[in-house]
């Protein structure tokens, strides 16, 4: 482990760095002054267990999302200076309310208040994995900006989001909460997520402080399994896993929280690795650190340290500076310091950390200032929000498959069987992470599949409806009706997949099939020999090969929130024409995974799926997905012209554009995502078969055609070499332009020149 004073004398010099760093505009630097003098003055005057205090964080007690360990009286905590921060605080008169204890307090901090504001806030937006798929930074950027309305309006100062972890492995509960498995593509999508939290910025009333999570790797969890440990060589930590964050970083992100996972060994709360000299160090991060809920704890359980007094040493000397939930901080930090283990400076620049945090977003000019219950009142679930989580979520789902003719539904169908066990679901809709705010009717507030789709079908058309089982599906009794409504239909559409309780945090399966017999239902619905329309919901990739194979079309609607059932009746009846593209793979069977396209190439590569003798593959399995990354259908067609490079050598800096025609040659109008990868044939180490660097999400009327330009640079041609430099390596690249990973329509080839 660490020692203290080593890690003091490295926070000097990277204050120093910090400030070489920050000597920019002329403003910026007289009002960081001036909140530096601030957060110093006050500083002065804290005692040791005041300055613990505003290291320690609390859950509220209406609802949680951890173990609740502490038992306490946290008011009278509150009262004497001993807490922070808050979170699991809802709404404006309760955070008025626990803002005017701390009112009382010697120095009369105000509290911060964070919250999982993940997906929405009371305007529940699609999850995040499902808002990937739109490939539409624009409006991603939009979902939390009302994110953050909505929740600062509601006394929160403070999102742990985004979410920002590469997921490679579907049968981690927490896919849904990302933004998949692609480096590039999750760091645009970090980007536009903490400028939509951040907004113009800290102390706007309509900002909220965004978090990068989970610092660092923890999609790479072992088995897919929640909270195991991440084995991981620092290249790939450094090329996959942590470009988000960067990203994340250099969009603004006040703040970051670490993680539940050990990497390499090393708890992510203990990591000075990870947390000073990347994080604070190299990146010259001035926000502050919130670990996990009770992670600091936990690094007794995996072993690290002894007990809670040497987790809280080995945290505050790693650079955690908030602990949530674990007590560790609040029992031991003050002891640790008084008899000389940590460095008072180390606490001290923790304490700064908070203390700008609240002075930037003008809680010391006025601690109620997001607290207004009649700001609440008018700005929760405005009319607009609404209307952006209904374009997000239709914009959100993905068409795997589609037999031509057989959607969208229209007048010209008399009956529609609408069957399955989530067409009536109401909370369902929301998938996990999503606010529940305890004053709001969700069965009225939550458009259901079955009340969007009846509204948008003309009157004339009958629906009819039977359930065929539930979400488990653990008999048949009831398929016997679903069957009978398919018969008298002229299409089926059948709504099938998880509950929302079965991904999310610990929700990891290890099979992640349909639940139950719901493909059985589905094949029961098929024998009537009519059209089926399958509805996947999920919050993650799952395995469906027979209904992959036989249904005549599937849209994967993931969790879409609070406008569900309109989002999928817009897709359904052709208002929307569907644009999305899979930000994961997904896989034929578990036995595939970890599957993920930008994989390296091997020495015996598989010969495309057909099986080799003394190949790369399985003897029981293909090696392709079933649905490949990029993937996603369209009610219209596209075509691609020529791929035009307007050079094939590059030079230092230099930069090549290479252009391409893109014509709608279908009859609707409809949105293509054009999809740019590169590959470095040879070079000092193996390389990708293919990585995603650009793409142009284009709305083109039928018959129309536009012209897009790519600009490849170096930076496009670079990866971390086995020194752990990054670098671009002369000679030949490979260019491929599709529509997805596995739909490559043109290929060219250029060189870098020294
Ligand atoms: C644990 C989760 O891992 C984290 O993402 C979340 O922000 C905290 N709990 C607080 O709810």
């Amino acid at each position: 482990m660490n020692k203290g004073l080593s890690v003091a004398h490295r926070l000097v010099c990277l204050a120093g760095a910090a400030l070489a760093l920050s000597l920019a505009p002329h403003a910026a630097q007289a009002q960081a002054v001036s909140v530096a003098e601030r957060v110093d003055t006050l500083l002065k005057q804290m005692t040791l267990q005041e300055k613990v205090g505003q290291l320690t964080q609390y859950s509220g007690k209406w609802t949680a999302t951890g173990p609740v360990t502490f038992k306490g009286d946290q008011e009278d905590d509150i009262r004497h200076g001993r807490v922070g921060a808050m979170l699991n605080v809802l709404g404006a008169a309760r955070t008025r309310a626990h803002q005017q204890v701390a009112m009382q307090s010697r120095l009369k901090i105000p509290l911060l208040f964070g919250q999982d504001v993940i997906h929405g806030y009371k305007t529940t937006f699609p999850i995040p994995l499902a808002e990937a798929a739109t490939w539409d930074l624009a409006r991603i950027e939009q979902s939390a900006r009302i994110a953050a309305t909505e929740a600062a309006a509601s006394g929160i100062h403070w999102t742990f989001a985004p979410m920002v972890d590469i997921a490679r492995d579907p049968r981690w509960g927490r896919v849904m909460e990302g933004a998949g498995e692609d480096t590039w593509l999750a760091s645009r999508i970090a980007t536009a997520r903490v400028k939509g939290f951040q907004g113009t910025g800290l102390g706007a009333l309509d900002s909220v402080m965004a978090t990068a999570k989970h610092f660092a790797a923890y999609g790479a969890a072992v088995g897919g399994r929640d909270y195991n440990s991440v084995d991981m060589s620092p290249r790939q930590l450094l090329e996959t896993y942590l470009p988000p964050f960067k990203a994340a970083l250099d969009a603004g992100a006040a703040s970051f929280m670490n993680a539940f996972n050990d990497v390499n060994g090393v708890p992510a709360n203990g990591s000075a690795y990870l947390q000073r000299d990347i994080l604070k160090g190299q990146w010259g991060f001035t926000g502050l650190v919130v670990s996990d809920w009770g992670s600091i704890g936990e690094m007794v359980q995996h072993g690290f340290v002894a007990d809670d007094k040497a987790a809280a040493r080995a945290a505050i000397t790693a650079g955690s500076d908030l602990d949530m939930e674990s007590n560790a901080y609040r029992q031991h930090l003050a002891e640790l310091v008084t008899e000389g283990a940590v460095d008072l400076a180390l606490v001290d620049d923790a304490v700064r950390r908070v203390l700008r945090k609240k002075f930037e977003l003008g809680l010391f000019e006025d601690p109620y200032r997001y607290s207004n219950e009649a700001r609440e009142k008018a700005t929760l679930a405005r009319p607009e929000h609404r209307q952006a989580a209904r374009a997000l979520a239709a914009r959100s789902i993905v068409l795997l498959k589609h037999t031509p003719g057989v959607l969208p539904l229209s007048a010209r169908h008399k009956t529609v069987a609408f069957v399955g066990p989530l067409v009536k679901a109401v909370k369902d809709n929301h998938g996990a992470w999503a606010v529940t705010l305890p004053d709001v009717d969700y069965s009225q507030f939550i458009v259901t599949q079955w009340s969007g789709l009846r509204q948008a079908l003309p009157a004339t058309t009958k629906l009819l409806y039977a359930q065929g089982c539930d979400v488990r599906c653990e008999h048949r009794r009831g398929f016997a009706q679903a069957v009978a409504a398919a018969r008298q239909a002229e299409v089926v559409v059948v709504s099938v997949g998880e509950d929302a309780g079965m991904s999310g945090e610990a929700k990891s399966r290890s099979r992640i099939g349909l639940p139950g017999l719901q493909e059985d239902l589905i094949r029961a619905l098929h024998a009537t020999g009519k059209p089926v329309v399958v509805l996947v919901n999920a919050g993650r990739p799952l395995v469906f090969n027979w209904t992959a194979e036989h249904a005549h079309a599937i849209a994967y609607t993931w969790w879409l929130g609070s406008e569900a059932g309109n989002a999928i009746a817009d897709v359904l009846t052709g208002a929307v024409n569907p644009a999305a593209r899979l930000p994961m793979s997904f896989p034929r069977s578990e036995g595939q995974i970890p599957i993920y396209y930008n994989h390296l190439n091997t020495g015996r590569p598989p010969a495309g799926d057909a099986q080799g003798q003394f190949r790369s593959g399985y003897i029981d399995e293909r090696v392709s997905p079933q649905y490949a990354f990029g993937h996603g259908l369209s009610y219209t067609r596209f075509a691609y012209g020529q791929l035009h490079l307007d050079r094939t050598q590059l030079r230092g800096l230099d930069t090549l554009t290479a252009t391409v025609d893109i014509t709608n040659t279908g009859a609707v109008a409809g949105e293509e995502v054009v999809q740019l990868y590169l590959r470095d044939p040879v070079a000092s180490l193996v390389r990708p078969v293919q990585e995603l660097r650009d793409f142009a999400k284009i709305a083109l009327q039928p018959g129309e055609t536009r012209t897009l330009r790519f600009v490849i640079g170096r930076d496009k041609l670079s990866f971390f070499n086995a020194a752990l430099q990054w670098v671009a390596e002369p000679g030949e690249f490979e260019i491929m332009i599709g529509a997805s990973s596995a739909d490559i329509r043109l290929r060219g080839r250029f060189a870098l020149i020294e």
